[in-house]
């Protein structure tokens, strides 16, 4: 019942500014080019400038087809108002570094979609101490969405912060004791394990950031994208069992294309309905149900408050900037 539901072709001013991390390719490549072919500027927040670059140019190729076809919500600029900025989410500095140049531009900023991400990768760290998906796919998209509250609290109605997380949120965990995998090594480190407990904090993020922006401009959706056919699966070909699902996935039909799968983040990013809309997690452009384990407040501010103290501790919170986060 219901049918297939889509983003509304809305047209969005030049103004309005929009950050797509993870935008070269994938989702958030579909992502970024189709809220700038709606009118919007995007930034892609990408970690290798050539690729960026690359997908840029794609964008525009495939913007000028777009036009000729005469497709429905796509806007009639010469090109696209796409930009590039440097951010490697594995990395807490470059994250800072990508917030000093967005803040030295002067720009506003309405939508920050958070669709950077790492599936099911071995056991690694990262030079900041963090398990790697832990720090890629939260911690460092939650330092840049805390840092760009500011902004985005003063650029007017109707900002959004977006956060790409998945089904996987229900193959999770919550044991803050747990949480960097350092009681497990290499054979006995679970992929599916860690990977869904860093999508299960992006959606706890949620709502612990809406409990704190009730009354603000600034409102935070989270969505799974669906089962989509992208470059995600290359740290795990190695993973048999993953090998197998994708194939029967194939089979039966229920893989997306990038298109299909970014339909449900360009919806919450740009579907005026759901103004003021917040808590809500989305599958295929439709509220969907979310695991318990992720819905229980102390839970979600257990997190909160461990997620603060890892940053404060190599100064990345300032207090004005943890007092925005909390609402003052
Ligand atoms: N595909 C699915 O079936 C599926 C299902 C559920 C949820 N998701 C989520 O959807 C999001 C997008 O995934 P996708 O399927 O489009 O995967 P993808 O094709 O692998 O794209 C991931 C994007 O994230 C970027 N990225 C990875 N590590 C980064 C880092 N350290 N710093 C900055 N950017 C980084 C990648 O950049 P590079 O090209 O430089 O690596 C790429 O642009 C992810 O958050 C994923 O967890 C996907």
């Amino acid at each position: 019942m219901g049918g297939h539901q889509s983003f509304p072709r809305v047209t969005l001013p030049k103004e309005r500014v929009v950050i797509v991390t993870g935008a070269n390719t994938g989702i958030g490549y579909e992502t970024a080019k189709w809220i700038a072919m709606m009118g919007a500027t995007v930034i892609l927040a990408c970690r290798f400038e050539e690729r960026a670059r690359e997908a840029m140019t794609k964008m525009n190729a495939e913007f000028q087809a777009e036009k000729d076809r005469k497709t429905e919500g796509v806007v009639d600029y010469p090109e696209l108002r796409i930009e590039f900025m440097k951010l490697d989410c594995a990395s807490l500095q470059s994250v800072m570094d990508f917030v000093k140049e967005f803040k030295n531009s002067g720009r506003q900023l309405h939508v920050l979609v958070c669709n950077a991400g790492i599936g099911l990768h071995k056991q690694a760290y990262t030079d900041e101490g963090y398990e790697l998906m832990f720090q890629v796919n939260y911690l460092s998209q939650y330092l840049l969405a805390a840092h760009l509250l500011p902004i985005m609290k003063t650029s007017g109605e109707d900002c959004r912060i977006v956060l790409v997380s998945s089904e996987a949120h229900r193959y999770s965990e919550f044991n803050l004791d747990r949480i960097q995998g350092k009681h497990c090594n290499e054979q006995n480190f679970g992929r599916v394990l860690f990977y869904g407990n860093s999508k299960a904090f992006q959606i706890m993020q949620m709502f612990s950031m809406n409990r704190r922006l009730q009354n603000s401009n600034v409102t935070v959706l989270s969505l799974h994208p669906g089962m989509v056919e992208t470059e995600v699966s290359r740290n795990f070909k190695d993973m048999k069992t993953f090998t197998v699902l994708t194939t029967l996935t194939k089979f039966v039909g229920q893989m997306k294309n990038p298109f299909e799968g970014a339909e449900t983040t360009i919806n919450a990013a740009v579907n005026p309905a759901l103004k003021g809309v917040r808590d809500v997690y989305y599958t295929d452009c439709k509220p969907a149900t979310i695991h318990n384990r992720v819905t229980n407040t102390q839970n979600q501010e257990s997190l909160w408050t461990y997620t603060q103290e890892c940053l404060k501790k190599g100064a990345f919170l300032p207090d004005d900037i943890v007092k925005c986060l909390e609402g003052e």
